[in-house]
């Protein structure tokens, strides 16, 4: 298979966290050679729960995966950079986005976006029922800036 161009470098976001740096090994990878698809999710689970589970110090439990795009393969060696920001704070819910960026093992320096997701964490008791989130300066400080953005440009969550 002759190697693919690498696309031109994508800006890093500035309204969101690096939450997590991870590089797949030859271990991950699908029958195209590429890295499994389910590895992927496996770590934008893991850093989605970041930010959530921040504001709650009960357990947080994935309920959903709201949406979830490959937008460019990812390949043996890459730098993996996950941001997450937070969209929606319910009652005992967060939503959040989480954009995953490649640094290409062959072109470092320069980021692409291959992966792009929404999750919903749920904070639940010890007998596994949701239960509200308490509430604490960041969940405050979330609710209040996700409120202004929903002001000037309404969000899907
Ligand atoms: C998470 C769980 C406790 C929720 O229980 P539930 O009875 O469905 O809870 P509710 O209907 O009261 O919803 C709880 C919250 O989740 C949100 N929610 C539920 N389903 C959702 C969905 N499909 N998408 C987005 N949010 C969802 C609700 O809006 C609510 O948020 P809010 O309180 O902030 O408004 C239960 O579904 C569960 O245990 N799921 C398995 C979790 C798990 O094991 N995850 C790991 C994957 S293997």
């Amino acid at each position: 298979m002759p190697p693919r161009p690498n696309l031109p470098p994508q800006p890093l976001p500035e309204d969101k966290e690096l939450v997590l740096k991870v590089v797949p090994m030859p271990a991950d990878v699908n029958a195209n050679g590429d890295i499994f698809g389910g590895w992927v999710m496996a770590q934008v689970d893991l850093a989605g729960s970041v930010l959530p589970q921040r504001i709650s110090h009960t357990r947080m439990v994935t309920v959903a995966v709201n949406e979830f795009i490959f937008k460019q393969p990812v390949r043996v060696g890459d730098i993996l950079s996950f941001y997450a920001g937070v969209l929606h704070v319910g009652r005992t819910s967060v939503t959040v986005n989480v954009e995953v960026f490649a640094e290409r093992f062959s072109d470092q320096g320069k980021f692409v976006k291959v992966t792009e997701a929404r999750l919903t964490y749920v904070a639940i008791d010890a007998t596994g029922k949701p239960q509200a989130l308490p509430d604490t300066e960041q969940t405050r400080a979330w609710r209040e800036a996700i409120q202004s953005q929903e002001q000037s440009a309404p969000q899907k969550r």
